[in-house]
């Protein structure tokens, strides 16, 4: 196999992924970031993404790993991968700020003896690689096909998943041309076990964000049944559990706080605007999955002041401990969490908020701190009720949950076997 010098713009959760699996293909990899901390703590052996321990950003370095903020030094690169962040804007449109400005360290960097190819990893909609990101490589005189290979290649990194990492998960590929595609196949056949070509660049953008919506608009089916179920007297649980033994034609999805991270409450908006800007049209079904999902918090609040009723207690002046405040469970990612709607919510209701959360250093919600708690067992005994957001793997302790008084579980398929004899609970 030929050694490859790579260049990864964007070094966060996808980034860094990929930086190891290219360090382990044997490829040269150097590592560009806009943030001088990143870039600081991967070049001193730090991670900060939670699947990549930092004695392995330390083996890399000892490897030639460097991370670096000078776009200078990304010189004479065969392949250029940018992972770097999409979010929403104010107006909730795409923001593609980070895309254009990568794209311009990439042409700035392009030696078109060398014909590098040029793949872009982050989430957007279909038609960014071609209308955005190939004008912008060619704005300094390379041209596209000639002079480099271009390509996107959707990243399906799952944080905290110990089955599917980067190396077994099959990676997605459309390029501007057939040789193109050939081109971006060719390298993620050195760093990945399977490789699946699309017909173009826009096959491959769209792909993500059907696997996405998918998930988006099944999560909120749930949501909105679970809600259903409880009117009518039916254990939504149970119902899942029952269905979910049917061996095809029926995936299991499971209700919960709401939907959180960068790429599920995000992703589908940016279908919605490539729809709403070229058609004029609406995508109905991510319309109605985001309304839904995005009255989870105060619906769990909802739950909640059930249960306090049920005790003789209310809202005001209750003191609520939130379990688990990261978007998933065993991940450090606060991104987009729900348990902020949730922790508004029972402020707007009067409610004392506190947190516990082993994987959490601090909280700040609208700008004010949320008070840490660090005993699980006497935080749990001492608050008026707690509320199980994310089922991390200390919740599942047989004693963990022993003392809570009030306990509302909004991740029901966790059996609680923790919850003490004296606790009265509920699920969602
Ligand atoms: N996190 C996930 O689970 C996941 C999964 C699949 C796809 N994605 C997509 O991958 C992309 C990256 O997501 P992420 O979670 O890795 O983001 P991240 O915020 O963890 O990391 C992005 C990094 O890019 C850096 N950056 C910003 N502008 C830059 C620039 N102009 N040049 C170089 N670096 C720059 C930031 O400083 C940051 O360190 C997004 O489009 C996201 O939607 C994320």
């Amino acid at each position: 196999m030929t050694t490859l010098r790579v260049a990864v713009l964007g070094l966060g959760y996808v980034g860094i992924p990929l930086v190891g699996a290219c360090i382990k293909a044997g490829h040269s990899v150097l590592g560009f970031d806009t943030d001088d901390r990143v870039v600081a703590n991967l070049n001193g052996g730090l991670s900060h993404v939670d699947d990549v321990a930092s004695v392995e950003i330390s083996s890399w370095v000892s490897q030639g790993f460097i991370a670096t903020s000078d776009a200078s030094t990304l010189t004479d690169i065969d392949v250029f991968i940018i992972c770097v962040p999409t979010p929403l804007s104010d107006d909730g449109s795409p923001d593609l700020s980070a895309v254009r400005a990568a794209s311009l360290t990439v042409a700035a960097q392009l030696d078109a003896a060398r014909k590098p190819l040029v793949v872009l990893e982050s989430t957007t909609y279909p038609g960014t690689t071609e209308e955005i990101v190939k004008p912008i490589l060619e704005s300094r005189g390379a041209i596209a096909k000639a002079d480099f290979c271009l390509a996107f290649s959707p990243e399906r990194i799952d944080p905290g998943n110990k089955e599917w990492d980067f190396q077994n998960t099959p990676k997605i590929v459309g390029g501007l041309t057939e040789s193109c595609t050939d081109r971006a196949v060719e390298f993620y056949l050195t760093v990945t076990t399977e490789v699946v070509r699309t017909k173009g660049l826009k096959e491959a953008e769209m792909a993500k964000l059907l696997e996405n919506t998918y998930r988006h608009v099944n999560i909120a089916l749930v949501n909105e049944l679970a809600k259903i179920s409880h009117l009518l007297d039916i254990d939504f649980w149970d119902v899942i559990a029952a269905a979910e033994t049917k061996p095809y034609g029926f995936q299991a999805f499971r209700p919960g706080p709401g939907v959180g991270g960068h790429c599920i409450p995000i992703d589908p908006n940016y279908l919605g605007h490539r729809v709403r800007t070229e058609l004029g049209q609406s995508v109905r079904f991510v319309e109605l999955a985001q309304e839904i999902n995005a009255s989870m918090p105060a619906y769990v609040v909802h739950r909640t002041e059930q249960l306090l009723r049920s005790d003789g207690k209310s809202l005001a002046g209750a003191d609520i401990l939130l379990l688990g405040v990261t978007y998933k469970a065993n991940i450090g990612d606060q991104r987009e969490s729900p348990a902020f709607g949730v922790a508004r919510e029972l402020r707007k209701a009067g409610a004392q908020v506190r947190f516990h959360d082993p994987l959490v250093e601090s909280w700040i919600v609208d700008e004010e701190s949320v008070p840490k708690m660090h005993d699980l067992a006497s935080a749990s005994a001492q608050a008026t009720c707690s509320i199980l957001l994310q089922a991390h793997d200390c919740y599942r302790e047989p004693t963990a949950l022993l003392g809570a008084r009030l306990l509302l579980n909004t991740q029901g398929h966790i059996q609680l076997l923790s919850a003490g004899e004296g606790t009265n609970w509920m699920n969602l």
